[in-house]
């Protein structure tokens, strides 16, 4: 349904182009839940946007293609992007307080996205959907008044207004205590479930990737490193830094922290992005940038598993 392919993102400053994205290739099938796993600053975001064309005014395509049902969104004129966003893919962005205006009520900001779409659901409706209960006293709100969770189900409902058949949640639930987490997570699996939707579920929680996805793809440096089956990828990591991002995950309350600063993408390192933090480097990884190749039934971009 959805193919990216070698996608290429980058930003201006000062002058100079900084890609944020060097290469990318994802594929989304029909029903399809995908997970996108990486550190922060890796370029998930950056993805998610790309997709429907969101990117800030200093953000640019470079190279490369994304491609909805054979057509590319990066050729697609303003209004036939319009029915895209909402009507056929739906997202739910990673700050979902700067995403809704302060000064409307909620009822007014999701009866617009509704009017936009001519969709086939009302607002009450789309909120009931959501596990919203007190639907009158929620649709005359200020976005201020409703709690974390309330505003997070209501990024939701905007979302499938128009709906749609790809869902992109990007990190939906960081600003959310756990129970809330559970909450939000356990809604957006039923929904994905109930309504065929395809899913592209953006986090660094390797648990909530295990729980929500059946392919991952793990970014590091603007680049995918590892792609496979999810419980294949998580059980038995190829790339060192998937296997690192394992062991630093928390286990029974014990967080073993990740060693090395994280990327900075406007210094980058020469050969492999990850060498300055990988604990099998060896001298071909310094100057060698590893291609990605097919490994096991994986794709894995790493010198090591080469040999
Ligand atoms: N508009 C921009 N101007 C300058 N730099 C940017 C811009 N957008 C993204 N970047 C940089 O690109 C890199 C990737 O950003 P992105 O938001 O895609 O990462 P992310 O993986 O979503 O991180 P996080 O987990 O923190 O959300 C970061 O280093 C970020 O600072
Ligand atoms: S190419 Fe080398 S530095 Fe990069 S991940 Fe593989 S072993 Fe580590
Ligand atoms: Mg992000």
């Amino acid at each position: 349904m959805l193919e990216i392919r070698n996608l290429k993102v980058a930003y201006k400053r000062d002058g100079k182009r900084y890609l944020i994205l060097r290469g990318v290739d994802l594929s989304v099938g029909e029903n399809e839940t995908v997970g996108i796993l990486g550190e922060s600053g890796c370029g998930k975001s950056t993805l998610a946007l790309s997709i429907l064309r969101l990117l800030k005014r200093n953000v640019e395509f470079v190279s490369g293609s994304i491609l909805y049902k054979g057509e590319d969104i990066l050729r697609l004129s303003e209004e036939e992007l319009r029915k895209i966003r909402g009507g056929e893919i739906g997202i739910i962005f990673q700050h979902p307080f700067s995403s809704l205006n302060p000064c409307m009520k909620i009822g007014k900001q999701i009866e617009e996205v509704v009017r936009l779409h001519s969709s086939v659901y009302t607002v009450s409706e789309l909120l009931k959907t959501v596990g919203l209960k007190d639907v009158e006293k929620i649709k005359n709100s200020y976005p201020h008044e409703l709690s974390g969770g309330m505003i997070q189900r209501c990024m939701l409902a905007i979302a499938l207004a128009g709906d749609p058949e790809i869902l992109i949640a990007d990190e939906p639930t960081t600003a959310l205590d756990k129970m809330l987490e559970k909450e939000i997570i356990d809604l957006l699996k039923e929904l994905v479930m109930k309504k065929n939707l395809s899913l592209i579920f953006i986090s660094h929680n390797l648990g909530l990737i295990k729980y929500l996805t059946k392919k991952v793809y793990v970014m590091y440096a603007g680049v995918v490193v590892e792609e496979g089956k999810t419980d294949e990828v998580l059980s038995s990591p190829l790339h060192p830094y998937t296997e690192v991002l394992i062991e630093s995950y928390p286990k029974k309350g014990r967080i073993k922290y990740f060693e090395g600063d994280v990327v900075d993408i406007e210094n980058l390192p020469g050969g492999c992005k990850f060498h300055p933090r990988c604990p099998y480097v060896f001298e071909d990884c310094k100057w060698k940038e590893p291609k990605l190749f097919l490994k096991n039934n994986r794709f894995v971009r790493c010198l090591r598993q080469e040999k």
